[in-house]
């Protein structure tokens, strides 16, 4: 039932291309420009109009989340809130007329995100659901919702699920935006046809897996690791950091890559692994300077780059290339080779990878 895979976990990290392709499938027609959510269509109209989204979330789901602010405030110009549903339910939370709340779950039984949508609900918010759980206690409580396809997720740590959320989450900011004209038709157009390219670049990725197994053996006994990323790719850094927690128990930090000078910067010594997504997008100067601040401080920095990136790999120990993508899909892409390392990591220290230690897949008690 691993497809010949050793866990669960490296199996649905290659299922990607098929999953991120099945939760646009029947969606999108790249060529015609053609977009439509199914299960948004009579509440189209709310979203786009919305004065606000506050999206909830825990773990990955959050993560997601945070990936879906950039994208919704970007593309659709409609400002974004990013809950975890465990503090927004008991904080009474501001919730007013035209507020929509996106509320994303793989299971679909987190306990502290469903009690936050019947808060919200009472509160008279309309609620929308991202779940990959049919008939789902969370995707029954919504008003309304698109399901990701990305299949039933057995390992704990979910990967999958996240690139899934986050197709969804892209195609529903997408028609937002569509719907209230704050996108061209030509951008529109463009980022369906890229969207439609992410499982081969995908792909393209999974072909590195040999050559990050290489790096993470390196780094097996590693005791602590630092991740990097700026706009988009910061999320992916705190993503990338709790893959490898939950599933290798090395403690591991995101963080903004700028913040890292208000703080983390005191960590950093020859002993200090970072990951830095250092690829081509409008952040990449800025990474590049703290990447120096890294080595200046003799940390040893694996760089996710943009194919053909000739400057990087002088500058820093070890280079992972991913495809050219529009920056607003990035973290479909540059997720990829951090999930693959933490799972290398983890089988290189004996864990039990598909069930880490005090995990549960899903967590139904708050
Ligand atoms: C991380 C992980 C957890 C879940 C979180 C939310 O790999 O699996 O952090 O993302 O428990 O679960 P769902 O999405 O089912 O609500």
């Amino acid at each position: 039932e691993k497809g010949g895979f050793d866990h669960f976990m490296l199996k649905e990290i290659f299922e990607q291309p098929r999953s991120i392709a099945d939760s646009m499938r029947g969606r999108v027609q790249a060529a015609e420009g053609y977009l439509q959510l199914g299960g948004l269509r009579d509440y189209m109209d709310q979203l786009a109009n919305s004065q606000r989204i506050v999206i909830i979330g825990c773990g990955t789901s959050w993560h997601a989340g945070l990936v879906a602010e950039y994208i919704f405030e970007e593309l659709a110009r409609i400002p974004v809130e990013v809950e975890y549903a465990s503090e927004f339910r008991y904080r009474n939370p501001i919730i007013k007329e035209r507020d929509v709340v996106i509320a994303i779950s793989q299971s679909g039984e987190t306990a502290d995100t469903l009690a936050a949508i019947e808060l919200a609900k009472a509160k008279g918010a309309t609620i929308f659901g991202v779940c990959n759980v049919v008939g789902s206690s969370i995707a029954r409580a919504t008003h309304a919702g698109a399901y990701t396809h990305a299949g039933p997720e057995i390992g704990v740590a979910s990967t999958k699920a996240f690139t899934a959320q986050v197709t969804v989450l892209t195609l529903m900011a997408l028609a937002a935006a569509e719907r209230k004209g704050t996108i061209s038709n030509s951008l529109l157009r463009q980022l369906l046809a890229e969207m439609d390219s992410i499982p081969a670049k995908v792909e393209k990725v999974l072909e590195s897996a040999a050559k990050i197994r290489e790096i993470a053996q390196i780094f097996t006994y590693a005791r602590n690791f630092i991740y990097l990323g700026r706009g988009m790719n910061f999320p992916v850094a705190l993503e990338g950091a709790l893959k490898l927690k939950e599933i290798s128990y090395i403690h591991a930090e995101g963080y903004p890559a700028a913040e890292m000078k208000h703080g983390p910067i005191a960590l950093i010594d020859e002993d200090m692994p970072v990951v830095v997504i250092a690829t081509k997008d409008s952040s990449y100067e800025k990474v590049v300077s703290n990447i120096q601040e890294v080595k200046a401080r003799k940390g040893r920095v694996i760089a996710i780059t943009t194919e053909g990136d000739k400057h990087l790999p002088d500058m820093v120990d070890f280079v992972i290339e991913i495809p050219k993508v529009h920056e607003v899909l990035l973290p479909l892409i540059s997720v990829i080779p951090l999930q693959i390392l933490a799972y290398d990591i983890a089988v290189m220290r004996g864990r039990n990878v598909d069930q880490p230690r005090n995990l549960a897949k899903s967590v139904t008690v708050e």
